[in-house]
This record gives C-alpha cells, sequence and structure tokens, in this order.
C-alpha cells in the first residue's frame, strides 16, 4: 500500500533524516515515534507529497510520488490523503460542518448527509453549526479527524494527534481515530512523543538520524 524506499532530506547543511524505508500495508495502523527534532513531521509530510526529499522514493497504491507534478500531487492528496495536524488547522470563520465539508467540497462532492454522519461518528452530533471557537481542544481535535476521513482517504497521516489533549480526552481521541480508520480499512501513519498513543499501533517504528527501525 504505502511504499517507502530509501528516504532522505535536508534543510541547506542539515541532513535530517537518511535512508528511511517503510512498508505500511492497506488497514494497518503504524505508529512512528523518535526524540523531537528527529524529523517526524517532515517525514509525514513527505509522505504526504507537501514537502521534498533529495533521495529516494515514496510510492502509494503504486503511484509514485516523485513522478507528478505540483498539480497532480495537489489532485492525488485530495482524493488519497487525510491529514490531522497537531495544531488543529481548523478555519475559524467556517462552522463545523463547513470545516469537516471542505475535502468534500474540493472534490466537487456536496454530501450534507456523509458530513453529519461523520459528525456522529466522532461524537459531535449536533455540534455543526458552532463555530470553532465554540469548542473544547478535544472537540477541536475530533473536527480535525472528522475532515480527515470524511473524503474516505486510502492513507491518514496524523501528526501528535493527541499532543494538545490531556490523558483521558487523548484516549477517547484515540478510540475515534483507530475505529475509523478500522471501519474505512485506511493506512494510518502516526508520528507521536505518546507511548500510549503508539501503544495502540499495530506497529511501531523508531524514526533516527540514521533511519528507520
Ligand atoms: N523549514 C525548515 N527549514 C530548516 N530546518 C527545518 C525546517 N523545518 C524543520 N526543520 C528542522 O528539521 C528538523 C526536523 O524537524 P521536524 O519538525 O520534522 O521534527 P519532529 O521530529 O517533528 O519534532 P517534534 O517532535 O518537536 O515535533 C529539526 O531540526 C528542525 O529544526
Ligand atoms: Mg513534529
Amino acid at each position: 500500500m504505502l511504499q517507502v524506499r530509501g528516504l532522505a532530506k535536508h534543510y541547506l547543511d542539515t541532513p535530517v533524516f537518511q535512508d528511511v524505508s517503510l512498508d505500511v500495508a492497506r488497514g494497518e495502523f503504524v505508529a512512528i515515534v523518535g526524540e523531537s527534532g528527529v524529523g517526524k513531521s517532515t517525514l509525514l509530510n513527505c509522505l504526504a507529497g507537501l514537502d521534498r526529499w533529495d533521495a529516494g522514493t515514496v510510492a502509494l497504491a503504486g503511484t509514485e510520488l516523485g513522478t507528478l507534478d505540483d498539480e497532480q500531487r495537489a489532485l492525488w492528496r485530495r482524493r488519497q490523503v487525510g491529514f490531522v495536524f497537531q495544531a488543529f488547522h481548523v478555519l475559524p470563520h467556517l462552522d463545523v460542518a463547513q470545516n469537516v465539508a471542505l475535502p468534500l467540497m474540493l472534490l466537487g462532492l456536496h454530501d450534507e448527509a456523509r458530513v453529519e454522519a461523520m459528525l456522529t461518528a466522532v461524537g459531535l452530533a449536533g455540534l455543526g453549526a458552532r463555530l470553532p471557537q465554540q469548542l473544547s481542544g478535544g472537540q477541536l481535535q475530533r473536527v480535525a479527524m472528522a475532515r480527515a476521513l470524511v473524503h474516505r482517504p486510502a492513507l491518514l497521516l496524523a501528526d501528535e494527534p493527541t499532543g494538545n489533549l490531556d490523558p483521558a480526552t487523548a484516549a477517547k481521541v484515540m478510540d475515534v481515530l483507530v475505529a475509523q480508520t478500522r471501519e474505512h480499512e485506511a493506512t494510518l501513519v502516526l508520528v507521536t512523543h505518546s507511548e500510549t498513543a503508539a501503544a495502540r499501533a499495530d506497529r511501531v517504528l523508531h524514526l533516527s538520524a540514521h533511519g528507520i527501525a
């Protein structure tokens, strides 16, 4: 499903990581852990085609990202990828339902029923008309998850999705994330400092400057 071979990345004269190779199967949940600054977010951005790398290949279901131009990558990302950011990145002037509907709108789809069902699935039924500022941190993170999942992406990438949450809320948010990705047989790659979040994964990989194991 997701196949990464010999990936390397540096910023100017600072190497970030090298020789990163991994395979993640369809429906599999892999957690990547590593010290702060080791390149977890950078790696995730590369897997989403949001950042460039210096060497190696990234392929999803046979599509090699390096062969796509910027526009093709953007289209590929819209269809295939859901991304959950640590800092939520919900749009403050759109209400909850509009935030969740965004990926569908970008694909030219309008499906209010699916948005409603997604909100229910993440425990936010009835909150669609609220603005983000009227929600708690845990609720905002669930909005971000609903938005990442609503278009049923094959690949879900999550960067510290519980980093801003208290332990009890983090556990609930992880329950939702795991249940939703399992239900749609999505591939989930999550990067985190949290041992608790990583413990939920099928497999845990450790990222260091020299590679991943
Ligand atoms: N745009 C950039 N220009 C230069 N260096 C960068 C840039 N973005 C990140 N870096 C550096 O690359 C390294 C990896 O950063 P990254 O954000 O991927 O780490 P991380 O493992 O996600 O850390 P954290 O756990 O703190 O989120 C760091 O040393 C960081 O300072
Ligand atoms: Mg990071």
